[in-house]
């Protein structure tokens, strides 16, 4: 089998607090990582490199874990970017626009919705991600939700079925119905094809569901053997934050209206996370997925990463990216966000948009560069990782080609 050493790395952020200076970050100056097989066969200061086969060398740039984006919404047709500049004109998100996505994506071709997810998947890469979970949910019928799932499929192995995203036009006054939909016939469809499951719970509004739908739909999805997934407190406080913790989620998404029952339930959880939980699935407890960029992209006020991080919560950044209230696919632009906009420090930010996903999706194998572990590198052409948050904008992070 032929080996790689990647020598040249001026700072190298491991997320193995065991190594390097102790931080949670585990940075080692002066580094070098041997790959082989596409898996990290010694990580190290580089005077201490072992010989390999071939050598790539980064002439002291900066080497952190690929960004794992533990959210995107990328199945699907049509433009929405005059929402967009409506919202800021000051009209407020409700979640009325998915029924455009929805129109246009069924009736898109197979072949155009596979494009258009691979070129944003090239996009991510070219920026530094190098996983991506991906939701259906511009389908909402059987047919159109299985097909996505599928498409989905082609691209990553992060799959989620998102049939209860909004109610769609033809069963609106037939909830109790389409709830029965998702549950029985969509979900036996997209199971195969599907690790996760996932539900907009927004009881206040028309669109998503409420407490009871949502605690429907998940558990006929567990029962199906999916993993479980929750978007929660986007627009106001409500039941999602709870249900997912008492489900078992993986991560419940979005966490901006949060009481302080919310956040002791997180903080209890994330105590049992951990990317080292002796090699099996990462804990049992639920990460908060904080999506910055939604806050951004529909001017409303940013999730209270600090009160999180106080009472212990374990936190993801991901983009969220989706036609509707968040079109970009910059991780580093998250991290200057979580930064600028959620007072987390830029080490805090770093590993919440690579561990932090990695814990998402209760996956030990990314998110970290140790032994072992995928040899997802991602170069910052910078000195140090402090320059994702400081140079907001600037395109310095790209997925390591080996
Ligand atoms: O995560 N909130 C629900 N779903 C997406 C937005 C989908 C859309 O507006 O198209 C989100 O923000
Ligand atoms: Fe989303």
């Amino acid at each position: 089998m032929s080996t790689v050493v990647v020598t040249g790395i001026g700072e190298l952020v491991t997320n193995d607090p065991a190594v390097g200076d102790g931080s949670p970050l585990g940075v080692i100056i002066d580094a070098a990582v041997v790959v082989e097989n596409g898996r990290i066969a010694w990580v190290g200061p580089e005077v201490q490199a072992p010989a390999a086969d071939r050598r790539t060398e980064l002439g002291g740039l900066c080497v952190v874990p690929g960004f794992v984006d533990s959210h995107s919404h990328l199945v699907f047709a049509g433009d929405r970017s005059a929402e967009f500049a409506a919202r800021m004109e000051g009209i407020p998100y409700s979640g009325g626009g998915i029924a455009v996505s929805v129109k246009a994506t069924r009736a898109a071709s197979d072949a155009d919705l596979l494009a258009g997810l691979r070129s944003v998947v090239a996009e991510m890469r070219a920026q530094g991600t190098t996983t991506v979970e991906v939701k259906s949910g511009y389908g909402l019928s059987v047919e159109h939700e299985a097909r996505s799932v599928r498409i989905a499929a082609q691209v990553t192995d992060e799959v989620t079925f998102l049939g209860a995203h909004v109610v769609p036009a033809e069963y609106i006054g037939r909830r109790d119905a389409y709830v029965r939909l998702v549950s029985g016939r969509m979900l036996e469809a997209c199971a195969p094809h599907a690790r996760w499951a996932d539900v907009f719970c927004e009881p206040g509004s028309r669109y998503a569901f409420d407490g009871d739908e949502a605690r429907a739909v998940l558990t006929a999805a567990a029962t199906a053997g999916l993993g479980l997934r929750v978007h929660a407190n986007q627009l106001s406080a409500g039941p999602g934050v709870q249900l997912a913790v008492e489900l078992g989620a993986a991560s419940v998404d979005h966490c901006t209206y949060l009481s302080d029952r919310d956040v002791d339930a997180l903080a209890a959880g994330g105590k049992t996370l951990s990317l080292d939980a002796a090699g099996t699935a990462a804990g049992r407890g639920t990460v908060a997925t904080l999506l910055p960029g939604v806050e951004f992209s529909t001017r409303s006020p940013y999730p209270n990463a600090r009160r999180l991080l106080a009472a212990g919560a374990v936190l993801a950044l991901a983009t969220d990216c989706n036609p509707g209230t968040c079109f970009t696919s910059s991780m580093p632009l998250m991290i200057a966000l979580a930064v600028r906009e959620m007072r987390m420090s830029p080490a805090e930010a770093l590993w919440a948009a690579t561990a932090g996903g990695a814990l998402a999706l209760r996956r030990t194998d990314i998110g970290r560069l140790t032994v072992g572990a995928r040899a997802d590198l991602t170069v910052v052409d910078a000195p140090t990782y402090l320059h994702l948050a400081y140079r907001p904008g600037v395109p310095l992070a790209y997925a390591l080609d080996l």
